[in-house]
């Protein structure tokens, strides 16, 4: 029997990397997984995914900076399944990198990264009170989120906003829902290399392979199962009595 059997989870950016791979591992141990996304023909490709695999999923179209838009997708999980019991609010843009940045960039990347991952909580909150288990909310920061970050202080401070607020929702919502939140280090997604394209697109492999081998004391790249295994677990009971953490999976990077 798997972990998650008869749960039911919403996961925003779940068409693609992380928010793809936690879709699969959590089907996989017995979840109905939710995968809404901007990209619905990627979230319905997961969702064929999960199915071939015999799981169960439905995909959602999903503009996480349209707080309306949040609310019906919530209030239609509400229609057909009564409750939710994860909420895994994921979906993230890098945004524009440097120390200047026009005022619709800055709205774009706080609209997707703080203010989509706030109201898709504030959404699911009723949802995830209707659980019969503990609730669980999960959200993806990032290592940004806890030291500066060289490539885009606009980005560090979007996820700098998410680590406090997974931290102050923990304290606001326990004990009946637990909330904790994921600081990825470089994963290889198709986000990744889009942080390194800020003075040219040449070479972003090699940039990239010298940094991590400089400053990741793992030296490689994550890979996005292993953040769904972070993700799994948080969302766990093996968990239980976790929340309000923000856990690096960075290969290091932030020990130092
Ligand atoms: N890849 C990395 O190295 C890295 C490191 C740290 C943190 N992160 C964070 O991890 C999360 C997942 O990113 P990933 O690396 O899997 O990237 P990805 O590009 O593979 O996936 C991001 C997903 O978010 C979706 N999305 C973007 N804007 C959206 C919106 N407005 N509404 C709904 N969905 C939207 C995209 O369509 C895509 O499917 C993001 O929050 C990202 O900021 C990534």
């Amino acid at each position: 029997m798997g972990e998650l059997q008869e749960r039911i989870a919403f996961i925003t950016g779940g068409a693609s990397g992380m928010g793809r791979a936690t879709a699969l591992l959590m089907a996989s141990e017995g979840a109905t997984v939710i995968v809404a996304d901007l990209d619905e023909t990627g979230a319905k490709s997961v969702v064929s995914e999960i199915e071939e695999a015999g799981g169960h999923g439905l995909a959602m179209a999903l503009d996480v900076t349209d707080t309306s838009a949040v609310e019906e997708c919530c209030r239609a999980v509400d229609d057909k399944f009564g409750r939710l019991d994860i909420a895994f609010a994921n979906a993230g843009t890098p945004g524009a990198t440097g120390n200047e940045v026009t005022r619709e960039q800055y709205d774009l990347s706080v609209g997707i990264n703080l203010t989509g991952a706030y109201y898709t909580a504030q959404a699911a909150i009723p949802l995830l009170r209707k659980s019969q288990h503990t609730g669980s909310i999960l959200f993806t920061s990032s290592t940004a989120g806890l030291v500066g970050s060289h490539l885009s202080p606009l980005y560090s401070a979007s996820k700098g906003g998410v680590v406090m607020l997974a931290k102050s929702l923990a304290l606001n919502l326990a004990p009946e829902i637990r909330v904790n939140v994921i600081c990825p280090g470089p994963i290889d997604t198709p986000m990744l290399p889009k942080f390194w394209s800020r003075e040219s697109n040449d070479d972003i492999d090699q940039r990239l392979d010298a940094w991590v081998e400089k400053d990741i004391p793992l030296r490689r790249r994550g890979k996005p199962e292993e953040i769904a295994q972070a993700a799994l677990f948080l969302a766990s009971d093996r968990a239980s009595f976790i929340t309000g953490v923000a856990l690096p999976v960075d290969g290091g990077f932030v020990a130092k």
